[in-house]
């Protein structure tokens, strides 16, 4: 059968190929391999010629007029037709024409349908209704049921929805539609696909090439019909499935306008479009169950848009002006009239607080300037009263910002999400006017009351009151005033009119505004269409076009320049400018698109907008972002005085005693530094002054800093691309890494062989004529990708530096301190005791300390040299705060919970090992993890660009991670030791979700 269709092909196109044969319910497709990729289309026996005369002539004349647009193009015969009728295997005549293949995947199997991918849809739903508004073929006219004019029969076929409030359902939207018809049959109808569904998208995209449409198929439902009607059923079927519907419809629509620019009008009919596109989808779907009852496809194909219908999840009052502001539209008429009748009248409203406020300052309560709340997840009550500072008579009534970003907003209901890091509310979309409780408020310009209620939950408006005004051409406009007292608006009733001027409530006071310092929150809407008496006061950042439109900058009506009320925070343009103009070229930023944060708290950041970031990379915060107890002793102690060694203070000798109260007792001598660098510069000094000896044994790929001394002892940075190279008093071994290093996991005497490279290492030296002074080693390296070395692997190397004369150094910067959850030290677990123990960064907290710990018997052969002073290791607030971290370590038995949080993590992390093939091995002790990601199972091929992928999606979903290894490979998971059960399950979910996104990308890319 397939020879006979070759044959065909061969006899009407030359062209040799092997066919396969593809699904297909009615045609017969196949898939061709030839030199040019191809399907053919057999249409069915008895097929309507001008049906496919129609489709074929669509497609060429998009070749003619919209060449880059991605649809397949025809193959035109030897004869240059753009198809053939030909003779089938049984005497029927059949219709064949040939198509460019689009190499791709379907959008239903795409991950992750992104939101540039959305948009790049709407573009060429676009342009391809912008190609075809010229495109005539008498076969479009076609009154059938996908046409979206002519779907009323879903009304007479109702009875097939079995379940009562589905029907219901289905009626609402059958009569919002006969709503809507008059004005769909006024639209111009034009040649559209008329079933841009997930199936019919195909799209390419890989790992590192974003994804984009790569070609439309399908033009079996081609149909006359309004160009709205097609983009509609588009968003009827990129919404489903999704979580938010409304941004995809958002980025859709406005796709399809940077293209094809749509009018408002036709935007109003979108959305009851939409659903009935739906509707129509779940009737027919009925229809069809009931003829096939034993087919459950039928029942489950119908599954996503039921519980898109039922969920309800867009607030469809909102969405005709959400889909304006897309697009850049005015919401309406009447708006734009109101926001000029507004510029003009400017100064010559009543005063809201009866006194003229051109001379108020504006305090600024921003993420970025204000450090109230302290606990940016709860903020207290004494915040919430003394919020932005007292207010002064001398200094008068004071302004807080319409735009700025807050971090004040803490209850769970301004959270868009289950977890910490979730979404939030944080812009301040009113302007607030701080002044004493008692103050009259007065209405700008003549009103009507609509809403007047006492909302008295703690940390809501408390009194609150909605106004209606009128322009003097008539448009309605609104302005709602916040925290005022009770009693004072209690005798107001709805519909009450209130002249220019009018005094009708009063400021109020703790107990009748919510609990907050007394202000007026004070916000302009243009409608209350989707809003109704529940104005949003704070808006989502990612949400900000919307509110805007909706809400915007009330200054006028204050008698107010808008520059004087809007927020300008840092740009994180211009700092990234300014960085890009003064800094080195190799200090890096971390993200394909940098982040700016200018808040934290224990294991989250904030960046400019409030946006919540959960950390799971940054371990200098040891014990959290921001931590109260370090506020005070830095700040008390800056108080009181900061000096150097050279004279005697108790905290010196208080943290080496905690210090060294962690360590085996033959450590016994402090050193204090700034810096992990540092440090190690010291440990290098140490160890040469001590065995009289210069070279060094070290593990490849370590690090140790970045001072000339102790790069040469980091492979990480010598042999990096540029690097100094190795020096020749520096012997290199393996790194102990039993998962991909020479000695694996299954090999029991892993530990000695590696070990026994540091044997050959100092034969090595010896028979250079060089001196061993050392090894150095991060207990478990980290930039080498967080490894732990088998048992007995560190013993057997201290044995052998031992016997040789040498001394054995531990960088414990990345390892100590309770990070591990079962050891206070990496060195306990190989069970060993170094000569000396390098500390440094979480020891500080953020602040620059680092730390190292000797014998005694060393520090003696160092004091033989010249003094030692380093000016500000060991400053009073220097130990001050170094002690606080380790006291908070043990106060909050942190150490306890990176063992908790740790097994929970890496017990999660295994699970999903078990799932994915991407992940090559899961290893670590607490909370120092590291995932090796392979792209082979087998081979351990290392997968350095779907962790660069893992690690920047992450970021998109608000968790911070890093990569790490010789191979970039290793994601490395490192949070402040703070981190909770919820964090936890948030960075299993999300790590679910973007390693299957990778795979697919990964299958995508090879
Ligand atoms: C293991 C190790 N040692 C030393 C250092 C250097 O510390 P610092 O950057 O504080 O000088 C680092 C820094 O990342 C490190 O990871």
């Amino acid at each position: 059968m397939t020879v006979f269709w070759a044959d065909l092909v061969k006899e009407i196109w030359n062209i040799d190929a092997n066919l396969t044969r593809l699904d297909g319910e009615y045609d017969l497709n196949f898939s061709l391999e030839a030199e040019r990729p191809a399907i053919l289309k057999v249409m069915r026996a008895g097929c309507d010629e001008d049906f496919i005369d129609m489709q074929c002539r669509a497609l060429a004349h998009l070749s003619q007029h919209a060449s880059s647009l991605p649809v397949p193009r025809i193959i035109p015969t030897l004869s240059n037709a753009l198809y053939s009728k030909v003779t089938g295997p049984e005497g029927e005549s059949r219709i064949l024409w040939l198509q460019e293949k689009v190499a791709g995947k379907t959008y239903a199997n795409f991950k992750p349908q992104s939101l540039s991918l959305i948009y790049h849809l709407g573009e060429v739903v676009g342009e391809l209704d912008q190609a075809w508004l010229n495109f005539e073929h008498k076969a479009l006219n076609r009154d059938f049921k996908w046409n979206l004019m002519s779907t009323l029969w879903v009304a007479d076929e109702l009875k097939v929805v079995q379940h009562p409030a589905r029907r219901l359902l289905i009626e609402g939207i059958v009569e919002e539609y006969q709503a809507i018809l008059p004005a769909l049959k006024r639209l111009k109808p034009q040649a559209i696909h008329n079933d841009v569904n997930d199936y019919n998208i195909i799209v390419s995209g890989s790992l590192t090439q974003a994804a984009r449409v790569a070609g439309l198929i399908d033009l079996g439902d081609m149909c006359a019909s309004p160009r709205i009607c097609n983009l509609a059923i588009s968003c009827a079927y990129a919404v489903l499935g999704q979580a938010q519907p409304e941004q995809v419809l958002e980025t859709l629509i406005a796709g399809y306008h940077a293209k094809n620019p749509l009018t408002a009008h036709e935007l109003d009919l979108l959305w009851p479009l939409l659903k009935m596109r739906l509707a129509v989808s779940v009737v027919n779907s009925s229809i069809m169950a009931k003829e096939r009852p034993d087919d459950p496809y039928v029942t489950i194909s119908q599954q996503p848009a039921w519980q898109f219908l039922e969920e309800n999840k867009v607030n469809s009052e909102l969405i005709g002006v959400r889909l304006k502001v897309a697009c850049g539209l005015p919401i309406s008429n009447a708006a734009k009239a109101v926001m000029h009748w507004l510029e003009a009248k400017r100064g010559s409203f009543a005063p809201v607080l009866g006194v003229d406020l051109s001379d108020a300052k504006a305090r600024s309560l921003s993420v970025e300037m204000s450090t109230i709340p302290g606990n940016p997840f709860h903020l207290c009550a004494q915040e919430a009263a003394e919020l932005g500072g007292k207010y002064h008579p001398d200094e008068g009534i004071w302004l807080g910002y319409y735009n700025e970003p807050r971090l004040v907003y803490t209850d769970k209901a301004f959270r868009k999400g289950e977890y910490k890091a979730s979404n939030r509310r944080t812009v301040h979309i009113g302007v607030d006017v701080f002044a004493p409780a008692g103050l009259a408020v007065h209405s700008p310009l003549a009103a009507k009351v609509v809403v007047s209620e006492y909302r008295g939950d703690n940390l809501d408006y408390g009194g609150m009151v909605i106004l209606s005004h009128k322009t003097d051409a008539g448009d309605e406009f609104f302005t709602l005033y916040g925290h005022l007292d009770p009693q004072s608006i209690a005798s107001l009733t709805l519909g009450q009119t209130l002249t220019k001027g009018e005094a009708f409530a009063s400021l109020g006071n703790l107990a009748g505004n919510g609990g907050w310092n007394p202000h007026l929150h004070f916000q302009l809407a243009l409608t209350t269409q989707g809003i109704g008496d529940d104005w949003p006061g704070v808006a989502d950042p990612d949400d900000l076009a919307l509110y805007h439109a909706i809400c915007p900058n009330p200054a006028a009506l204050l008698n107010l320049d808008e520059a004087k009320t809007a927020y300008e925070g840092t740009q994180k343009a211009e700092v990234l400018a300014q960085r890009k103009a003064h800094f080195g070229e190799n200090l890096k930023l971390t993200y394909s698109e940098p982040v700016m944060f200018l808040r934290g708290w224990r294991h989250h950041l904030f960046d400019e907008w409030g946006r919540p970031y959960l950390d799971s990379y940054n371990n200098v915060p040891h014990v959290g972002h921001a931590h109260p107890r370090i506020q005070k002793v830095a700040a008390e102690q800056l108080l009181k005085m900061n000096a150097n060694t050279r004279y005697l203070h108790p905290a010196q000798t208080a943290f080496s005693q905690k210090i060294l109260s962690k360590m085996p007792d033959s450590l016994e001598v402090c050193f204090f530094v700034n810096s992990g660098t540092e440090a190690n510069e010291l440990a290098l000094r140490l160890a040469r002054a001590h065995t009289g000896g210069k070279d060094m044994v070290t593990p490849n790929h370590g690090y140790h800093g970045n001072t000339t001394g102790v790069i040469d002892v980091s492979a990480y940075k010598f042999n990096a691309k540029g690097g100094v190279g190795q020096a020749d008093w520096v012997q290199l071994v393996d790194i102990a890494d039993e998962y991909r290093g020479r000695y694996r996991s299954l090999d029991a005497k892993r530990a000695e062989k590696y070990a026994a490279q540091v044997g050959d290492a100092i034969d090595a030296i010896e028979q250079g004529g060089g001196k061993l002074a050392g090894f150095i080693a991060e207990t478990f390296p980290s930039v080498g990708g967080q490894v732990i070395p088998p048992k007995g692997y560190l013993a057997d190397v201290y044995q052998r530096i031992r016997a040789a004369g040498g001394v054995c150094i531990a960088d414990e910067v990345q390892t100590a301190f309770g990070r591990l959850g079962e050891y206070y030290f990496a060195f306990e677990q190989q069970q060993v005791t170094p000569d000396i123990v390098v500390m440094g960064k979480p020891i500080g907290n953020g602040h620059p300390i680092g730390v190292l710990v000797t014998t005694r018997e060393i520090a003696d052969s160092f004091a033989q040299g010249p003094e030692y002073f380093s000016t500000f290791g060991g400053s009073n607030l220097s130990c001050r705060i170094g002690k606080e971290v380790l006291d908070i370590v043990d106060d909050e038995g942190l150490m306890e919970n990176a063992r908790l949080m740790g097994n929970k993590l890496i017990q999660g992390l295994k699970q999903l090992q078990k799932k994915h093939d991407l992940i090559g091995d899961v290893r670590g002790y607490g909370l120092f993890i590291g995932l090796d990601l392979v792209t082979d199972l087998a081979t351990r091929e290392p997968a350095t660009k779907v962790a660069d992928y893992v690690k920047n999606r992450m970021r998109e979903h608000r968790i911070l991670m890093g990569t790490e290894g010789p191979a970039d490979n290793i994601l490395k998971i490192r949070p402040p030791l703070t981190i909770e059960e919820n964090d936890v399950e948030m960075i299993l979910m999300v790590m679910d979700q973007v390693l299957e996104e990778a795979q697919s990308l990964l299958q995508e890319s090879s």
